[in-house]
């Protein structure tokens, strides 16, 4: 009777708090996290279908493609649900050509890619609503990759240099930028060291002695080796789940970045982000009030240098388009939510001028750093459940990834 009653108790309690939850969160999307429904509402008008499906399907078609390893997806049974359900949405059939060109299906790619670029041609969209920046110009879908070089942005302080790279065979490259930075005793830092040319390693020489070359999240480890080889008398810095992560493990590291230890004291901060599956440090350099992401967030915008039509269409899928923010699945990374909350605090409490991703444009457009607090000033108006609540939506859109997910979390 008594322990009926504590069960029926704690049942209403956690009715309760998960009903207040649902109620707080009418109004986000689950889609753009940090946007409202209004907002997605407003993108789905511009898109001219109701986007909520197209999301989750393409979402399923890009984790099958990108990370066959992590996750199971029928890909053709999943392109012929995505056609049917948006037949004359020209993103759809976009979709399908990088899916197929990827798979090294040029001839069923250019197929696709004709199909989406002849619905678009059709559509009567004035073009600051149009989403035609989703398509390719010729050199990205030929694969060409733009030319490389080093770029000041904080004159005699920060620079930036991307890589365009490709995974395993597929032609279509992603960016990743590379952050240097001179310290006050004249020593070069690069955050997210990438894979450059000789002639721009010894652009980078000419600015100072490489003291460090730091990679500060977990999933970033395609230009470890060889950026050590480039700059051979610099000691490598990751995070500690470098040391497990299948794909870095092997490697050296000279050390492993610690919470309450900055590497560069008063003159670089960091702010861990314990808690999240990335292992992220966010770094701000105090002089140039400049905070440098590598994955936590994603910097999408057309028209400026570095966006490949790559990194144009995942991230529109997952949610982000024409701003910074977070891309939508990361709510399942995040396994202490308070912790992450935290962090989030505290960095938002930092005086940022510019924001510098990995992802993103090589040079950040101007007014990057009210993109901060859009980006992430959300998180710290969730509470546990709420967050519970996100992945509760995510995982039933992908029932199949949740699966796949709870494989990967056993198996570490
Ligand atoms: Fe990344």
């Amino acid at each position: 009777m008594v322990g009926g009653l504590i069960s029926g108790g704690i049942v209403l309690v956690c009715t309760a708090l998960w009903t207040r939850a649902r109620y707080r969160m009418r109004s986000r999307s689950r889609y753009l996290l940090g946007e409202t429904r209004r907002e997605e509402a407003e993108l789905s008008a511009r898109a001219g279908v109701d986007l909520k499906r197209f999301f989750i399907l393409s979402q399923r078609l890009l984790w099958g493609q990108t990370q066959p390893d992590l996750f199971t997806v029928d890909l053709e049974a999943v392109i012929a649900e995505l056609l049917s359900e948006y037949p004359d949405f020209f993103v759809a059939h976009l979709l399908v050509a990088f899916i197929r060109r990827e798979e090294g299906k040029d001839e069923l790619a250019d197929e696709a890619l004709a199909r989406a670029r002849e619905i678009e041609a059709k559509l009567d969209v004035p073009r600051e609503r149009s989403l035609r920046h989703l398509l390719p110009t010729e050199d990205e879908w030929a694969g060409i990759p733009p030319k490389v070089s080093l770029q000041e942005v904080v004159p005699g302080v920060v620079w930036r240099v991307p890589a365009y790279f490709v995974h395993g065979k597929a032609p279509l490259p992603e960016v990743s930028n590379a952050t240097i930075v001179r310290r006050r005793d004249g020593g070069l830092v690069i955050y997210n060291p990438v894979e450059v040319p000789l002639e721009i390693r010894d652009q980078i020489l000419e600015l100072g002695d490489v003291t460090h070359l730091v990679i500060a999240t977990k999933f970033h480890n395609h230009f470890i080796a060889t950026t050590q080889k480039l700059f051979p008398g610099a000691k490598t810095y990751g995070v500690r789940g470098h040391l497990k992560n299948p794909p870095s493990k092997e490697l050296h590291f000279d050390g492993f970045l610690c919470e309450g230890e900055p590497l560069f004291p008063g003159e670089i901060d960091e702010f861990a982000f314990g808690g999240h599956e990335f292992e992220e440090v966010v770094m701000i350099h105090r002089d140039s009030r400049t905070a440098i992401i590598h994955d936590l967030l994603v910097s999408n915008r057309a028209g400026l240098e570095g966006h490949t039509f790559w990194l144009r269409l995942y991230s529109f899928c997952w949610g982000i388009d024409e701003r910074v923010g977070v891309l939508s699945y990361q709510v399942i990374l995040w396994t202490k939510f308070l912790s992450v909350r935290r962090t989030v605090r505290a960095l938002l409490l930092a005086n940022v001028e510019r924001v510098l991703v990995a992802h993103g444009p090589v040079v950040p457009a101007p007014g990057e750093s009210p993109q901060l607090h859009r980006a992430l000033g959300w998180v710290c108006e969730l509470g546990p459940i709420e967050h519970l609540v996100l992945i509760r939506d995510f995982f039933a859109g992908q029932p199949g990834f949740f699966r796949d997910f709870v494989r990967y979390m056993i198996r570490g």
